[in-house]
């Protein structure tokens, strides 16, 4: 970290600071199906909570029938997301719009994807995202300024290409998934792992290492590098019972982290 950065106060004309990009499906009043890219959201449990403008098509199609698919198209998709940027599927075009938008009623054929049936809801998915949610609006409240209406959607079923996934879990596998990231109007891949959580399911402690702290012992590390890690096992008295070596690479990258995690 740099202990003496400089700071200067801006007054940036968005706050896009890098969220995932999604298409969102809705369904229409004439029951054909709306697409439209966007990135503001977050997810809280089995809620997932959507910003979507006022006067746009979607959020009038919510309104109206209150299934939708959230579908995150992985990084590399980036050109069919932009082929959205410019329409909307309302007709005729609002006046904030005019000029810079145009109306389009066949979202899928004009973004190049194709549309997939969902299980549980009306509304299709987006079959190339490797990603795709099929959820049921529970409440959609005006934002402060009236400018976006805040959609707070219930997950009903979650679908992710076999190839992002964990075999034998319902885990995605992090390194294997690659969101298209929004940041400053400008798209980008994510960058290689620096770490993570210690609640992240992949990521759990070796099993000598669990074994030996559920039994009541602490642990310490010695050394750790990409190739091999060095971990003191000590009694509740601080007496070092044991050094364990790690040499696989998960378990590695395990104290990798545990040692930048605890600064030492
Ligand atoms: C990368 C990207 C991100 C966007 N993020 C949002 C967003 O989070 N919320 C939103 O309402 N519109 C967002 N937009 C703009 C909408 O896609 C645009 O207003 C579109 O016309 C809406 O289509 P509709 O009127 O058919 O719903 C985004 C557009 C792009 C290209």
């Amino acid at each position: 970290m740099q202990d003496k950065r400089g700071f200067r106060v801006i007054e940036p004309s968005v706050l896009y600071v890098g969220t995932p990009v999604y298409l969102v499906a809705t369904r229409n009043p004439d029951g054909t199906t709306n697409l439209a890219p966007a990135s503001s959201h977050f997810a809280l449990g089995r809620t997932i909570v959507l910003g979507l403008e006022e006067g746009g098509q979607s959020l009038d199609n919510l309104r109206r029938h209150r299934e939708l698919t959230v579908n995150f198209p992985e990084a590399q998709q980036w050109t069919h997301v932009e082929r959205l940027a410019g329409v909307t599927g309302k007709d005729p075009v609002p006046d904030e719009k005019s000029g810079a938008y145009e109306f389009e009623p066949q979202k899928f054929e004009r973004a190049g994807l194709s549309a997939i049936a969902s299980d549980l809801v009306q509304v299709p998915r987006v079959a190339e995202a490797p990603l795709q949610i099929e959820a049921r609006v529970r409440r959609i409240t005006p934002s402060v300024d009236e400018i976006f209406g805040l959609v707070e959607a219930e997950v009903l079923r979650v679908h992710a290409a076999t190839d992002i996934t964990v075999d034998g879990t319902d885990h995605i596998d992090p390194q294997a998934w690659h969101p298209l990231i929004y940041a400053y109007r400008h798209f980008f891949d994510r960058g290689d792992e620096v770490g993570w959580t210690r609640k992240s399911p992949l990521a759990y402690p070796p099993p000598v290492i669990s074994a030996w702290q559920v039994s009541g012992g602490s642990w310490q590390i010695i050394s750790a590098d990409e190739l091999s890690a060095s971990v003191e096992l000590r009694r509740a008295d601080g007496e070092i019972a044991e050094v364990v070596t790690l040499s696989d690479p998960k378990q590695t990258r395990w104290a990798q982290v545990q040692r930048a995690i605890s600064g030492q």
